[in-house]
């Protein structure tokens, strides 16, 4: 099946971490997260794969090349960000006839679950959820959809849109859609038209989960960490400790007296200890640094981050070469126990975590002793005093 993925988006709720890359970009375990929605694709039988680019194009490309596991992969420019639809009109020159799949190239999707998409004709890949209104909600009779309501106060059913799609080859015909209410061209519309003419069927998936907001990120890690199986192939001292599907890369450092509780994985060139304990589905990204007496707990150490010496970092993103001075301490807890709140796109929005610690951008530093509060975000390259108590975003 011929597979258009769509990472053209720049992922503007994902600020700061999108600064310096495009979202689909963003790590997830050993690769960037649109390198998991490919693998996928490809393991469930895509023949050819076209990603849409746009924002931050160049990074895509220098991942992917021109194939993946000897599947074709071209590029398709979506130089301004009109909508869904368009950047599937975008990539309609690379397709041939026959029906081709669309899939968000910012959505982790499980191989069994776009297998049954693609031994179809026409389908969407929906998944069940306990609160649809805030989602494209599929409208179905028995086992084809009808139609796609967004965001509905009044839900017709709990089976959301996935944006995995397969289309018969006319639909490369009906990519011209007018502007929605919110002034994008939706390739929801295109769905529409789908059910118009054809028997769409509803695949249901098993696993899928949509990387919008920054704890999606850490939920995307505890995905994909999670299926990973202990493989120790860096220099890990005899006195270091690990436990469980602990991943430690050829060329990274675990010095003695470290406890590692898997899932975890440390990547090249990363170094850990000595005596610090790193638990819960955490990445180490390449070239980060853990250092003496640190804990960090369910996160995300970006390329080159430094937490060097006696800190706790736990349920938090550190952006590429963020610095923490000694006894930095990340609050990820809120006393009341309520989900903390974090601000996305300006919007102070429940993070639906009773645990979450900080976002912070690239090359952030913070001062000795700094104390972060829960669901702070700190920018690209912001500047933390020594002991200073962030309790707001800068
Ligand atoms: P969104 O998540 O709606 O958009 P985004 O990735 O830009 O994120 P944000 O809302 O935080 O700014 O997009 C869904 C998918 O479609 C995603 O993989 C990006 C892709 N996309 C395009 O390729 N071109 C487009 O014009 C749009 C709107 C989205």
């Amino acid at each position: 099946m011929q597979t258009v993925v769509l990472a053209a988006g720049e992922g503007t709720r994902m600020r700061p971490l999108t600064a310096r890359r495009p979202k689909p970009m963003l790590p997830v375990a050993d690769r960037p997260l649109v390198g998991h929605t490919v693998a996928a694709a490809v393991e469930a039988g895509a023949t050819s794969v076209v990603l849409v680019v746009g924002y931050g194009a160049d990074d895509v490309r220098t991942h992917f090349g021109d194939g993946v596991d000897g599947v074709d992969v071209t590029y398709a420019v979506q130089s301004e960000q009109r909508g869904t639809a368009d950047a599937v009109r975008t990539a309609a020159a690379h397709l041939e006839d026959g029906p081709f799949a669309v899939l968000n190239g910012d959505a982790l999707y499980d191989v069994h679950s776009l297998t049954a998409l693609y031994d179809t004709d026409a389908a969407v890949g929906s998944y069940r959820v306990d609160d649809p209104t805030n989602y494209g909600v599929l409208t179905t009779d028995g086992q084809t959809v009808t139609g796609v309501v967004e965001k509905p106060a009044d839900p017709p059913s709990d089976l959301v849109n996935t944006g995995a799609y397969v289309f018969p080859t006319e639909a490369q015909s009906w990519l011209d859609v007018g502007e929605s209410e919110r002034g994008e061209l939706e390739l929801t519309d295109v769905l529409e038209h789908a059910c118009r003419e054809y028997d769409v069927q509803l695949v249901p998936f098993d696993r899928w989960l949509d990387v919008g907001r920054p704890w999606e990120l850490l939920e995307a890690n505890e995905w994909k960490l999670g299926e990973s199986e202990r493989d120790v192939r860096g220099d890990v001292a005899e006195s270091a400790v690990l436990r469980g599907d602990v991943v430690v890369e050829d060329g990274a450092t675990v010095e003695p007296g470290v406890v590692v509780e898997g899932p975890a994985l440390i990547r090249a060139g990363a170094s850990v200890g000595p005596n610090a304990y790193v638990r819960g589905a955490t990445l180490v990204g390449e070239g980060a640094k853990v250092g003496h007496a640190v804990e960090v707990k369910n996160s995300v150490l970006m390329e080159g981050a430094t937490v060097g010496h006696l800190s706790y970092v736990g349920d938090s993103v550190l952006g590429c070469d963020v610095n923490f001075g000694a006894g930095t301490t990340v609050a990820n807890l809120r006393h009341d126990g309520a989900d903390v709140r974090t601000t996305v796109k300006g919007q102070r929005v429940s993070t639906g975590r009773r645990k979450f610690g900080v976002v912070v951008g690239d090359g952030t530093k913070t001062g000795i002793n700094a104390s972060l509060n829960a669901g702070v975000v700190l920018s690209t390259d912001a500047r933390v005093a020594p002991g200073e108590v962030v309790t707001r975003d800068r």
